[in-house]
Order: C-alpha cells, then sequence, then structure tokens
C-alpha cells in the first residue's frame, strides 16, 4: 500500500470545518491521507478545528507550517484575497496545492498561481465541488455520449432572492473581487463551462446593479450586512461568445425580487436539451425528439454525493496515483479570466474581447 498523502489545511474557518477538515478525517481513517498540521490566523478558530478533528499540531504562521516535509499537499481555504500568497507559498515550499473557489479576486493573481504550479511541478486543483453531484456528472455523461449533440446555447442561474451574506469578507470587493458573480455565479458557470467542453470565450458583456445591498431596511435571510460597507454588486447579468459559435447567458443575485432562489443550469443542443439543478438531483431532466415524439427522461436513482468529499478524495487519488487533478488551475483560470471581463464591461459599458493567454 502507498503511504497516506500529508496533508496540511491553511483557513479553519466555516468551509474548513464543516467540509475539507471532516473529508480529510474519513480518508485518514482508510489510511489515504494523514492530516499534519492546521493553521489559521484566528487562535479561536483554530482551537476550536484542533480539538474537533484531533489535529494537534497547529500554527498561525502558514509559512512556518509549510517548513514541514511531512507534508506533501496543502489545502487552502482562505477568504479569496488570501488565496494568492498562500497558494505561491506552497508550491515554493514543493507542495501539491488544491484552494477553494474563486480561483483569485483576479486573473492576474491567478495567472501567477497557475504559473507557480507549474514551475514547481506539483498538481494544482481548484475546489470547484459542483460538478461532482451525481446529477452533473449523469448529465455529462448524456453530453459525452452524444445524446445532445452541439451544445449551441447555456442558460446559467444564481439567483439568490435575499441571501446577501450577513458574515464574513462577502460584501468587500477588495477582500472578495466581487458579488454573487465571484461567490456563487462562479459555481454554476464552471459547471456549464464544463459540460458544454471548456469552449474558448472570445468576448462578453455584463452589467451589474448595486439596487439592495447598500440600502437600509433590506430583510436579510442570510444574517445581517452592514450596508455602509457593502461595495460589491447584488446582481449580475452576462453573455459570453464561445469560439465555434455557442453562447452562454449568466446571471447572478444575493438579493433581487424574484419567485424563488433559483441554482441550475439549461443546455440547449441539436440533439437534445438538459435542465440541471446540482442540489436537487430529481428536478434534473434531459429532453429529446425520439421515436417520433419529444421526451422528457428524468434521472431515476441518482445517488446523493457529498461533492466536497468526492473533489478532495480525487484530489488525494492524483497525488496518490500521479494522475491529473479534475479540475485544473487552467480551469478556474478561465472562469476568472470570465468574470474579469464581465467586471469590466459592466465597468465601462462596453462588450470586452478576449484574447487567448
Ligand atoms: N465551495 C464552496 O461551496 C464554498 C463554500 C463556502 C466558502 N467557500 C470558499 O472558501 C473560502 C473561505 O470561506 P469561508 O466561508 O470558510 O470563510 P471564513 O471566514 O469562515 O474562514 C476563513 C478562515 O481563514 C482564516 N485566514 C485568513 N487569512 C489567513 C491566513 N493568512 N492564514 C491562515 N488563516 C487565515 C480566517 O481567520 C478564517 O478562519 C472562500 O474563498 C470561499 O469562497 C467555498
Amino acid at each position: 500500500m502507498k503511504k497516506p498523502v500529508g496533508i496540511a489545511l491553511i483557513g479553519t474557518g466555516y468551509i474548513g470545518q464543516k467540509t475539507h477538515l471532516p473529508a480529510y478525517l474519513k480518508m485518514q481513517e482508510e489510511g489515504l491521507v494523514e492530516i499534519i498540521a492546521i493553521c489559521d490566523i484566528d487562535e479561536a478558530a483554530l482551537s476550536a478545528a484542533s480539538a474537533k478533528f484531533g489535529v494537534t499540531r497547529t500554527f498561525t504562521d502558514y509559512t512556518q507550517m509549510l517548513e514541514l516535509d511531512e507534508i506533501d499537499a496543502v489545502d487552502v481555504c482562505t477568504p479569496n484575497y488570501r488565496h494568492h500568497q498562500p497558494v505561491i507559498d506552497s508550491f515554493a515550499a514543493g507542495k501539491h496545492v488544491i484552494c477553494e473557489k474563486p480561483l483569485a479576486i483576479n486573473a492576474v493573481e491567478g495567472a501567477a498561481m497557475v504559473a507557480a504550479g507549474h514551475a514547481a511541478g506539483k498538481k494544482f486543483q481548484v475546489a470547484l465541488n459542483t460538478r461532482f453531484g451525481s446529477g452533473p456528472q449523469a448529465v455529462k455523461r448524456f453530453v459525452e455520449d452524444g445524446k445532445l449533440g452541439e451544445i449551441y446555447y447555456a442558460r446559467a442561474h444564481a439567483l439568490r432572492r435575499r441571501g446577501i451574506p450577513g458574515w464574513g469578507t462577502f460584501t468587500q470587493k477588495d477582500k472578495q473581487g466581487g458579488g454573487p458573480l465571484i461567490d456563487i455565479g462562479v459555481h454554476i458557470l464552471d459547471l456549464t463551462l464544463w459540460l458544454m467542453g471548456y469552449p474558448e470565450p472570445v468576448s462578453v458583456t455584463g452589467q451589474t446593479y448595486v439596487k439592495f445591498g447598500t440600502r437600509e431596511g433590506v430583510l436579510g435571510l442570510a444574517g445581517q450586512w452592514d450596508p455602509k460597507t457593502y461595495t460589491v454588486e447584488d446582481f449580475a447579468a452576462g453573455f459570453i461568445r464561445f469560439a465555434d459559435g455557442a453562447t452562454l447567458s449568466l446571471e447572478s443575485s444575493f438579493a433581487a425580487n424574484l419567485a424563488e432562489n433559483q441554482f441550475h443550469t439549461s443546455l440547449f443542443g441539436t440533439e437534445g436539451g438538459a435542465y440541471l439543478e446540482p442540489a436537487n438531483e430529481e428536478a434534473t431532466r434531459v429532453f429529446r425528439e425520439e421515436s417520433g415524439t419529444l421526451t422528457d427522461t428524468a434521472l431515476a436513482f441518482l445517488p446523493k454525493i457529498m461533492t466536497h468529499d468526492a473533489e478532495l478524495r480525487e484530489f488525494v487519488q492524483a497525488v496518490i496515483n500521479d494522475t491529473p487533478v479534475p479540475v485544473p488551475g487552467e480551469e478556474g483560470l478561465m472562469v476568472t479570466r470570465i468574470l474579469d471581463a464581465l467586471y469590466l464591461s459592466a465597468e465601462t459599458g462596453r462588450e470586452v474581447r478576449m484574447t487567448r493567454e
């Protein structure tokens, strides 16, 4: 049996404790990993995680932690504006890296991170976990089997009615890079691009609005934020053109007057279409014309998959077997480049052309 992968985690906040450390604990019981150390600048978060997950080696300075030879791979779960430096430093220390989404607050930082991974010759995965659900995996198999034909249009929505986060750095542009577009839009955009085969974007048009976040007295169903420090959009819409002629429309909100929260994507193909709600396998449908009639296919018996568990397990397997990671840094960077272009288009009021890097 191969040696367990030595894991270190930076940022023992919400996502670190809720999904990543529990997943590693399970893999540790199976002998796949050993959790070597954890780090957080917040001592309360660090000691809570240490007690909960039985990790005794704790650090408040990740650069000291990276000196440990037993660490093979680093998991970066810090806020968006603190993805860049820990990732660069982890590669410099010769470690493999998985980094929470979005890759970075902009494509300049993201490109440097991807380049550092290449220079170090190490694996680099972005934690875009939505694709790992059983609905997305099943629809991907339909696409790969040619059942949808050529996908020429997609419609991706990540919309909340009243979901402005009342905690963390989600409402601060300098720390997040943006609002709902970069926080939840990133998931539905990656999912849709992945199902479309990651076509090459050539231009984007975007618009953003701040209609709720800076107002006093707006209902806070996800906690209460401070309108005085709110600097991100609360609604964004975009339209992306690809080199192969396909197009994608995208909408994302933290707050909007609409009937219900929406987190889904629709694919329009020449041989079939698909409607996919990643968090609701039962709602997924594939639409085709078969034997002279229109058919709607429901996907029965899809297993429940813990998407964070699945992504981390595949990352660990890629390190153990020296195989490609399922969500490479390059795909995270493509998403970040599109987001940058959408924000630029919104700022300038023009279409933004995207050139190949
Ligand atoms: N994939 C998903 O579904 C999902 C869900 C939630 C959050 N996230 C992502 O995870 C990241 C963290 O989000 P969160 O909600 O856990 O935030 P959080 O604020 O709860 O946790 C972040 C932690 O990082 C720590 N930290 C900050 N700078 C540090 C540094 N230099 N060294 C060590 N620790 C440091 C903070 O003290 C905090 O404890 C974000 O990028 C977010 O987008 C992903």
